[in-house]
């Protein structure tokens, strides 16, 4: 069985910070989302990973080329536009080949392992498995109706929801799906809808399981919940110190990377501090991930991103994403700001 996970699309809901990295390569807790998923895909008996990479993707290719603990064998396949979930399943068509494969949206974090759903994917070879979760919101995601075993009835983004199940971004296919996303036509929004192809298996007369899933999942589509996912993977780590931390009192986890010193701070964990980054007089915490080689004096920042290489100075910052190579800087009176969102290589004074 393959993966077939999906780094295209454009993240308009994350510009600025999509303008200059793919989404799947932001870094959440120190790590970019795409090792987050392809941890949780190398624990399932995958090995073959074939990734639909966007116009702006080329930094995922030579990342992967450079980084492969899990020893995955990958392919990749461009999409010039994105046009949709399905028209993926299109351009891998001769990749994939006549095996079953699961699609993961490169956006969706989940805390749940996916060998129990691989196994019985397998075992019980229906044409599609769906992993659905209740949520309070159905109305922003694809929503299933189910009925006993089997979902009846899917729909993208439904103004009337037929029920509060959502799809999570974890699919699994059996080749017939190929045929599915050849039959549908562009939603209203232009795209090719995996939603639109599953109607088609399910209208078919195909056997569409699901598996209702009660675990931790975010979509990082939006700023809230890329916040969100970083708050949550931070919480499940534990303290590392390999840098230097000096005059500080530290309450909770911490970790900080080799090369980086802490002089008079105030850390309250979790937080975590990449490589070669120099910090001084800032009140750090809780749940705050710097970037590596980024320097830091004299501010206050808690519930944020920061980050490679950005300079803060001065300011007091919450729910906030600081770019690449930022420059920020406040006079000592400056007042706390709530969610500064910072492109990379902005040059900013408060
Ligand atoms: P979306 O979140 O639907 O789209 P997006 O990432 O372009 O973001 P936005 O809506 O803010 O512009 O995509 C879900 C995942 O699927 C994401 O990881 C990107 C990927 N994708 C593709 O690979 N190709 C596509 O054509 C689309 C639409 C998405």
């Amino acid at each position: 069985m393959k993966a077939l996970l999906l780094c295209g699309g454009e993240g308009t809901r994350l510009r600025p910070f999509t303008h200059t990295q793919p989404k799947a390569l932001l870094p959440l807790a120190h790590q970019p989302i795409l090792f987050h998923i392809l941890d949780t895909l190398a624990a399932t008996t995958i090995r073959e990973v074939v990734i639909i990479i966007g116009p702006n993707g080329k930094p995922i290719v030579e990342l992967l080329r450079k980084t492969n603990p899990w020893g995955f064998d990958f392919t990749f396949v461009d999409q010039p536009k994105p046009l949709g979930l399905a028209h993926t399943v299109l351009l891998a068509r001769e990749v994939l080949g006549n095996t079953p494969f699961l699609m993961y949206l490169g956006d969706n974090v989940l805390d749940e392992p996916l060998r129990p759903l691989v196994n019985r994917f397998v075992r019980e070879k229906p044409d599609a498995l769906l992993l659905l979760r209740r949520v309070k919101n159905p109305r922003h995601f694809g929503v299933a109706r189910i009925n006993g075993q089997n979902v009846v009835h899917v729909e993208e983004k439904p103004n009337e929801p037929q029920s509060n199940l959502a799809l999570v971004g974890v699919y699994l296919f059996s080749p017939a799906i190929h045929q599915a996303v050849q039959v549908i036509s562009p939603s209203p929004r232009g795209e090719l809808e995996i939603t639109d192809a599953i109607q088609q298996l399910i209208a078919e007369g195909k056997n569409v399981a699901y598996h209702l899933f009660s675990g931790w999942w975010k979509d990082t589509g939006t700023v809230t919940d890329l916040l969100a996912t970083n708050q949550y993977l931070l919480k499940k780590l534990t303290s590392a110190v390999d840098g230097e931390v000096k005059k500080s009192t530290v309450k909770g986890v911490l970790r900080v990377a080799k090369g980086s010193t802490l002089k008079n701070c105030r850390v309250k964990g979790p937080v975590t501090i990449g490589a070669g980054c120099r910090i001084s007089g800032a009140t750090l915490g809780p749940y705050v991930a710097i970037g590596d080689g980024a320097e830091i004096v004299d501010s206050n920042i808690s519930h944020s991103l920061v980050f490679t290489d950005a300079h803060v100075k001065g300011v007091t910052f919450t729910n906030s994403i600081i770019g690449e190579r930022v420059r920020i800087s406040g006079q000592q009176k400056t007042a706390p700001v709530r969610s500064l969102l910072v492109g990379a290589d902005a040059i900013l004074e408060l």
